[in-house]
């Protein structure tokens, strides 16, 4: 039985040296020339590999990340289980990204990055965390660990999913009806939605427009939910205050894209959080003993939900 790592060499060493750990009955291989395809029980890889079905025994295939939008579902087999990426470090990332991208937004940073740049030498109001609405789009394993970071800052804080939930000082929404209810109360909104039919270009000019004036966006989610120009027009009449953006469609945006240089625009390069491959490891190595034990996947995908 082999586990076939279809990714970089690097993490894959980290990989190898667990599993020889705490699997030693499989197979462990890096990169797909050196397997017999027909032994191959479990692949990890961003995308899905080519010629899938070559691994006529393939169990689970592990995304190397949370997302999984990368996958078409419909091209996997559907006797093959699809598990997205839940572990500590990349939790602990999206904590520490969400955060920062918070606090700038809460005490100004856009605006305070562009008078520097003006040689300006002037403070702007600043309202108290706790007269500050933060609002998260996604409780997931990302997006409720993201509040419990948020929590001590005193921030009133609400989410949204798509099933309903409950959660401690978090007030909740859900569905159609509930989205409208959480952006009318949002000052700052969080994007950590995965990437579906239903969530693609969901940040656009009327979701804008049912923010408060003056609102700002942290978009951490999938470049496929963001409508690029509905953003710039919303910043530019000064709906909105301001934006952090993570990710975007495409990936890399070409050098000539109004993002770069927007005054009120922060950007980063889809580096919000990342697989840390020995967290990583001991996950998938915790999700392929609870499999054979009989146990529930952590991080199953749900083909009809599509995350
Ligand atoms: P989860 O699957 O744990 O959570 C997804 C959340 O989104 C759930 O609360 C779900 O609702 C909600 N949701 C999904 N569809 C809808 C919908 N149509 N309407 C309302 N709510 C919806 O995912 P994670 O928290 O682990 O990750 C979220 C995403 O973050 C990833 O898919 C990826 O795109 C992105 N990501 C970005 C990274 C970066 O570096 N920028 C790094 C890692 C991840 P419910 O709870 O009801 O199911
Ligand atoms: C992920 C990512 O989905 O890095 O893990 O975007």
């Amino acid at each position: 039985m082999t586990f076939l790592f279809n990714s970089d060499a690097q993490r894959g060493a980290v990989f190898r040296e667990a599993f020889a750990r705490k699997l030693p009955h499989l197979r462990f291989a890096i990169g797909p020339a050196t397997v017999d395809p027909g032994d191959v029980r479990y692949i990890i890889s961003w995308t899905v590999p080519e010629a899938l079905e070559r691994y006529r025994n393939l169990e689970i295939l592990f995304s190397v990340g949370a997302g999984i939008d990368q996958f078409p579902l419909k091209v996997i087999p559907p006797e093959v289980k699809v598990v997205r990426m839940v572990e500590d470090g990349i939790i602990r990332m999206m904590q520490e990204y969400v955060t920062l991208a918070v606090l700038a937004l809460h005490r100004n940073l856009p605006a305070y990055v562009d008078l520097q740049r003006q040689r300006e030498w002037r403070a702007l109001p600043q309202k108290q965390a706790a007269e500050r609405r933060v609002g998260l789009l996604g409780l997931g394993v990302l997006g409720r660990a993201v509040l419990e970071s948020l929590k001590p800052f005193g921030f009133r804080l609400s989410g949204w999913s798509r099933s309903d939930k409950v959660i401690d000082g978090v007030t909740t929404y859900c569905g159609q009806a509930g989205l409208g209810q959480i952006l009318a109360e949002t000052d700052i909104l969080v994007c950590l939605l995965p990437l579906t039919k239903a969530t693609h270009g969901i940040l656009n000019r009327e979701l804008f427009a049912q923010l408060p004036r003056g609102a700002a966006l942290v978009h951490a989610g999938r470049g496929g939910q963001l409508d690029h120009l509905a953003l710039l027009a919303a910043l530019d009449a000064g709906e909105l205050a301001g934006a952090v953006i993570d990710v975007t469609e495409p990936e890399p945006l070409p050098a000539d894209h109004a993002f770069w240089a927007h005054p009120k625009l922060l950007l980063t390069p889809h580096v919000a959080s990342a697989t840390q491959a020995d967290t990583a490891a001991r996950a998938v190595i915790d999700n392929i003993k609870r499999y054979e034990a009989g146990l529930d996947l952590n991080g199953l995908v749900d083909r009809t939900r599509g995350y």
